[in-house]
């Protein structure tokens, strides 16, 4: 086969037959196949799209590219592993707070998770905020943390889905991210190969997400749901909202303060609503005790309201190297020398804030990479006190930005002032939930 020929049929519009996924996908791990002439391919399903079919073979030659694990030996007979997966967003700190919640219900939690790509940000780079944490675990400690804290998040391995790894790198930097079937090839080729029996997925959609499009998200939660369920597992896809950031905070450090907060219970509105959704629906998927999901709710306001989830937190950062004095004092995590507060010019109700700007601002401030390998700077970000739908008077608040120093701080202010939209007439809150999508 050659690589030429599968450009061209996925160019003038062709369907891939398995044998031609196949081959893609050995040469994405093997190297057989050269960057340009697989950007260039993923440039052409960018355009042309792929067939459900597609996009399922895609994800198994992905999911099958490495090694795949089997954790059922770390947990208790008959106990399903339950993973969950966000399609990544601005200030989305869900899985800080769900995991140690889950966790605490008793349904374990082996997760691997990713870093910041573009404007979104990513879980590693949050918990690596938290002095002395590290994503990096053999898979002997793995299994032994999971089978004695019930938590577990760590970064991809070199080995888990090494193809997914090799064309994320490239459509990082070739404008092929948005493409619905390479996302979900990408998303669920990981979750396969990591051995989840159930998994949640958390589609955003909105400014501050890869689907800016209520049909796209759902198309895509759709795609996913389906080959999930397709390769024997149960999976519920929640879209959710990303028109605005996530709660109030964005920047790593900043984010994980308000992920602590949730746990004690005092989350802001709309994500301590999130992660109480996300966390009963994996509770729900995953303990065949739970015949709803208001008992499952329940059960998560508990752990909230007992402290046990923030526990478990703790347990977790601790058997990660990480200091547990920042989970209790969460005021030590880092924080950005410099804050400079945006004002309302104008008396009114916030009607939008574009995400995708603040998610950008942070990332221009060192919260994210402009290019692989840069340092993160854990301390800066956005403090987002005006949300959609609140009502604001000149001179309150609209945001505060923490910076390295007084020039970046400058820069974001004036870059954020066009990101909030201030009108007179009422405006409502946004929903957070925007649809549900489960298997059969
Ligand atoms: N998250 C992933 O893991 N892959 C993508 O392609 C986009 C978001």
């Amino acid at each position: 086969m050659n690589p030429v020929d599968l450009i061209t049929k996925k160019r003038d519009g062709g369907e891939h037959t398995p044998e031609e996924l196949g081959f893609l996908v050995r040469g994405m791990v093997n190297d057989s196949i050269p960057d340009y002439q697989l950007a260039a391919w993923a440039m052409a399903v960018y355009f042309r799209g792929m067939s459900d079919a597609e996009a399922t073979q895609l994800t198994l030659a992905m999911a099958a590219s490495g090694d795949t694990l089997d954790l059922h030996d770390a947990v208790a007979p008959g106990v399903l592993i339950v993973d969950k997966h966000s399609s990544g967003g601005v200030g989305d700190k869900t899985t800080l707070a769900v995991g140690p919640i889950v966790a605490a219900c008793g349904l374990p939690v082996g997760k691997m998770s990713g870093r910041g790509l573009s404007f979104s940000g990513g879980t590693i780079d949050k918990l690596e905020s938290i002095r002395g944490w590290s994503p990096e675990l053999s898979e002997d400690r793995f299994r032994r943390q999971l089978r004695e804290i019930g938590l577990v998040i760590a970064g991809q391995t070199a080995d888990l889905a090494p193809a997914d790894k090799r064309l994320y790198a490239l459509r990082d930097v070739t404008g092929t991210v948005p493409s619905l079937p390479l996302i979900a090839a990408s998303i669920m080729s990981k979750k396969l190969a990591a051995g989840a029996d159930a998994i949640v997925l958390d589609v955003k959609c909105g400014r501050g997400a890869f689907m800016e499009h209520l049909d796209e998200a759902r198309a895509l939660a759709r795609l996913m749901v389906a080959i999930g369920t397709g390769a024997g597992r149960q999976v519920t896809g929640l879209i959710t909202g990303m028109e605005q950031p996530l709660g109030h905070a964005v920047g790593n450090g900043l984010e994980v303060r308000e992920a602590i907060e949730t746990l004690h219970g005092h989350g802001p509105a709309d994500f301590q609503e999130l992660v109480e959704r996300v966390a009963a629906e994996m509770l729900l998927l995953g303990d065949p005790a739970y015949h709803s999901l208001a008992a499952a709710q329940a059960q998560v306001q508990e752990a909230i309201a007992t402290g046990t989830g923030l526990e478990k937190l703790a347990a977790f950062v601790a058997a990660q190297g990480g200091e547990t004095e920042q989970i209790y004092h969460p005021e030590r995590l880092p924080v950005a020398p410099v804050q400079q507060t945006l004002s309302a010019e104008e008396a009114g109700f916030v009607h939008r804030i574009d995400a995708r700007e603040v998610g950008l601002a942070v990332v221009e401030m060192g919260g994210g990479r402009k290019k692989k390998g840069d340092a993160i700077d854990f301390g800066v970000g956005v403090v987002c006190q005006a949300k959609v739908g609140d009502r604001v008077a000149v001179g309150d608040p609209l945001c505060t930005v923490y910076a390295a120093n007084e020039f970046s701080a400058h820069t974001a202010i004036v870059r954020l002032r066009a990101a909030w939209l201030v009108e007179a007439a009422p405006s409502n809150p946004l929903p957070v939930v925007l649809d549900r999508i489960a298997s059969g």
